[in-house]
């Protein structure tokens, strides 16, 4: 499809995605499939790709049933300095320079599980999970924990293909130094029914780019997502994606733009409330902690020598996580 043919929502066109189907045996047309929508909107759909449908229903269900708990219950669950559990409306402003207020979301995070006596524990964003009880949510961390290590497994899929996209061999990101002990953190969202307003700084999630490899994300049918191809032009154009069901709508993070030597880019994207509720679940893929992420030897040349300095996944995460969110202090402030 041509932008020509691009359906219009409330003026806004549709973006016309690329979709990738992990199930086909001609790997050569994914990977120019996949080359293709990653130089040209950084977002691609993802189809047949192991993750059971039954599963992603079910933690949609799930996660509507946390979110409808009482504001007191959630605060229990309130997110550590590990980055784990439960973040309030407004806890994340992802376009301070934009937004009046935060993002109009409430979140979850769920990483991998790693116990308090394991010496990984220590690290950034390890460590064990905040769970709702058992007898509060039954199967609620079953269904987590189960997603999470299906997500991660296509997202290692996923990530060979872009391999090949970048002329490296197809386990480039496999190995142990890259992938071998990544940071992969499951989020759970609901955005209430607030209409945002652009003019006014109102947004359900302000225009961000992710910050790492790459991100799967699910969502309900409802409209919400919006990606603006060329983060320089002025003024910006924004398009919808689509929900589609049972894909998953992949987008490539800042580290692979650094990587890539912004061969590959990271999209810019925002999220619109038109009024109705939303429910969306994204999946980041951050590679090890001590993975230094540098320029491409297949991205550089005379021409186009390194644009970035390295720098090691997770002091660029600290910087990240630190710029856009709340500062506990402000829940402990208030007595939460
Ligand atoms: C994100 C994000 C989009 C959505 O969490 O980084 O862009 O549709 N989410 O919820
Ligand atoms: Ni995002």
């Amino acid at each position: 499809m041509n932008d020509a043919n691009a359906i219009e929502v409330a003026g806004v066109p549709t973006s016309a995605l690329n979709c990738i189907d992990l199930s086909s045996s001609d790997i050569q047309q994914s990977v120019s499939l996949l080359k293709q929508a990653c130089l040209d909107s950084g977002f691609f759909y993802v189809i047949n790709h192991g993750v059971g449908q039954d599963l992603m229903e079910e933690v949609f269900v799930q996660s509507r049933r946390f979110f409808g708990l009482p504001l007191s219950e959630k605060m229990k669950l309130l997110r550590n300095e590990k980055h784990r559990g439960y973040t309030p409306l407004f806890d994340e402003v992802l376009d301070p320079g934009n937004q009046i207020q935060g993002d109009y979301k409430e979140g979850y995070y769920i990483g991998e599980e790693i116990p308090e006596d394991d010496l990984d524990a220590q690290k950034p964003h390890f460590g064990p999970n905040l769970w709702p009880s058992e007898d509060i949510l039954p199967r609620w961390r079953q269904t987590m924990e189960k997603f999470h290590s299906q997500a991660l497994n296509m997202a290692k899929v996923v990530a060979r293909i872009i391999a090949l996209a970048l002329d490296l061999e197809a386990d480039f990101f496999d190995k142990p130094e890259i992938l071998g002990k990544p940071i992969p953190i499951l989020r759970l969202l609901h955005y209430e029914g607030w209409i945002s307003d652009p003019s006014k700084g109102i947004y359900g999630a302000g225009a961000h780019s992710d910050f790492g490899l790459i991100t799967l994300l699910a969502t309900d049918d409802v409209l919400g997502l919006q990606i603006c191809k060329n983060k320089d032009a002025k003024p910006q154009a924004w398009e919808y994606v689509q929900p589609l069901k049972g894909a998953f709508v992949v987008n490539l993070g800042d580290m692979l733009e650094r990587w890539s030597n912004c061969i590959f880019r990271s999209t810019l994207h925002r999220v619109i409330g038109n009024g109705q509720e939303r429910y969306s679940i994204a999946f980041f893929l951050d590679p090890n902690h001590d993975c230094l992420i540098e320029c491409l030897p297949t991205c550089m040349s005379e021409e186009n020598p390194p644009k970035f300095p390295p720098i090691l996944c997770q002091t660029y995460l600290a910087q990240r996580y630190y710029n856009t969110h709340a500062d506990l202090d402000v829940y402990r402030r208030e007595g939460a």
